[in-house]
């Protein structure tokens, strides 16, 4: 079973878009998927339904009890969350940086791949995913502060590392959603890859309407849009992801 968290602390880089695609095509390819979402926003959640049931709501995990996966879609489960959520998130107690953790070792049945969707901060809901991943997607935008930013985010990747001793690394960095003139683009990616080698995709996601509109739908842009840009965009960044996957 592959875990693997999609996350950056800055805001509306892409990371619930990122997520639910990526769901769709790997199960679509039979892979049994789980999702999480630990973003109280629960955009995630609502990208398939209007409420999340009672029984499969994240927040139960701080509730000492076990959340019952929904099914969303064949080979598709979802562990939702709402704004209800939030109300542990002032909770650091020890114990609560574990749950994600916890609930996935003792969960039964297993499944192939585990994505978390995290809330744009390293509070304790990302690091309840970073502590549970062995991996870790980050979607950037093109901006100065998307620099600073994965800075920050890969500093505390590291001490997640270095404290709990864990496996947990880098799959790769995405740029989602680029719309910035290519010559600019292509030195921020340059500048990236010298910073972090080997960690930028080569597939970008371009910025479109279509992700929206898809979504606003509840639909993938694979099932609103199929032969547009960005949704072959998607499917080769799929391959490229499912390369760096054991
Ligand atoms: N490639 C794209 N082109 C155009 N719009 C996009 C693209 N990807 C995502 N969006 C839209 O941009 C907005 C932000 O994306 P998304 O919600 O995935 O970001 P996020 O990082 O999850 O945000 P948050 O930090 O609030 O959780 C959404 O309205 C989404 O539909
Ligand atoms: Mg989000």
């Amino acid at each position: 079973m592959t875990i693997l968290t999609v996350t950056n602390q800055k805001g509306g880089v892409g990371k619930t878009a990122l997520t639910f695609h990526l769901a769709y095509l790997f199960a679509r390819d039979g892979v049994r998927t789980l999702l999480l979402d630990l973003d109280p926003q629960g955009n995630l959640s609502r990208s398939y339904l209007e409420d999340t049931p009672p029984e499969a709501h994240i927040r139960l995990l701080f509730e000492n009890q076990m959340p019952e996966p929904y099914q969303v879609a064949p080979n598709l489960y979802l562990v939702g969350s709402d704004i209800t959520l939030s109300k542990y998130e002032a909770d650091a107690k020890l114990e609560n940086f574990f749950r994600v953790r916890t609930f996935l070792q003792e969960m039964n049945p297993a499944y192939d791949i585990v994505l978390i969707d995290t809330p744009p901060s390293l509070g304790l809901f990302t690091s309840n995913a970073l502590l549970a991943s062995e991996r870790v997607l980050i979607p950037v935008d093109i901006s100065h502060y998307a620099r600073i930013g994965l800075a920050d985010l890969m500093e505390s990747i590291e001490k997640v590392r270095e404290t709990t001793g864990s496996r947990l690394s880098v799959l790769g960095i995405v740029f989602s959603a680029v719309r910035e003139r290519l010559r600019f683009f292509q030195a921020f990616r340059r500048d990236l890859e010298q910073r972090y080698p080997g960690l930028p995709f080569r597939t970008f996601i371009p910025e479109s309407v279509r992700v929206r509109e898809a979504i606003s739908r509840r639909q993938t842009v694979f099932e609103a849009f199929p032969r547009h840009k960005v949704t072959r965009a998607f499917e080769a960044l799929y391959q490229e992801i499912k390369e760096r996957l054991p």
